[in-house]
């Protein structure tokens, strides 16, 4: 990294800085095949069963390392937020999708959960998984909702997951999440860490979108 780098970071807010970091990533996630046929509604049952089973393993991870690292600090505790806990969603979704119960062997969601448990080092490390999800849900998985629910008919049975009953108004609320990263007292080279921790967390969304994708041909409607 050099040295001008280093300062025009220090300078920049870590949202901002978090957002710009990961937008190719984004873009990437956003054109994965798995993505992209999901939201053209071309994904069965099936598919969006095993995404939202690999998003179980993900969130129990992401909650109880969350629940632990927000006690004793203060980045984590900067972000952690009950209101956002997705699991009981998860649960009450996958009731519908997979009512026969369901469960998956996925190599990408235990390097995924594997990444998470290890940002137990450092709240930084937690934050950037944290924001990466669940900004993304409080963001474009609200249009991602609204899509399913429309292609299988569902009158809001299924989409649990992209409702946040305690947050009514996603923007304000993420306004708020914003403020509080860049009020963190954090220097250069620990806003480049958790930049490239969203990064690496970015990549693990895509690896599950991978593996899901090499199964589309089982997944069509
Ligand atoms: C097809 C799938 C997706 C769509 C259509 C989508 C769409 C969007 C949109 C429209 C925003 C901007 C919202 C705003 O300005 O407030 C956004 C933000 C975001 N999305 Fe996605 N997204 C998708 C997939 C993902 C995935 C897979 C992730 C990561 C797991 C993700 C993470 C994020 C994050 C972290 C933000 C917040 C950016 C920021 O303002 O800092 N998105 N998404």
């Amino acid at each position: 990294m050099s040295a001008l780098l280093v300062d025009e970071t220090s300078a920049a807010p870590l949202s901002a800085l978090m957002r710009e970091g990961s937008r190719i990533q984004h873009t990437a996630a956003e054109n994965s095949s798995f993505m992209e046929e999901l939201l053209a509604g071309r994904v069965n049952e099936q598919g969006y069963a095993d995404y939202l089973l690999r998003l179980r393993k993900v969130y129990v991870a992401l909650e109880s390392v969350g629940r632990d690292l927000a006690a004793t600090d203060p980045v984590a505790a900067a972000v952690h937020d009950a209101a956002l806990e997705r699991l009981a969603a998860i649960d009450a979704d996958l009731a519908v999708w997979a009512p026969d119960g369901g469960a998956v062997e996925s190599a990408a969601a235990d390097a995924y959960v594997a990444r998470i448990e290890a940002t137990r080092a450092w709240g930084g490390l937690y934050a950037a998984h944290h924001y990466t999800r669940y900004l993304g849900d409080l963001s474009g998985g609200q249009a991602i909702g609204r899509l399913l629910d429309r292609f299988f008919e569902l009158d809001g049975e299924g989409v649990a997951f992209y409702e946040f009953a305690e947050i009514p108004k996603p923007k304000p609320y993420k306004d708020g999440y914003r403020a509080r990263l860049d009020a963190l007292d954090l220097g250069p080279a620990e806003k480049i860490r958790i930049v490239e921790e969203v990064q690496v967390a970015f990549g693990l969304n895509q690896a599950l979108f991978e593996e899901l994708g090499a199964n589309l041909d089982t997944y069509r409607r």
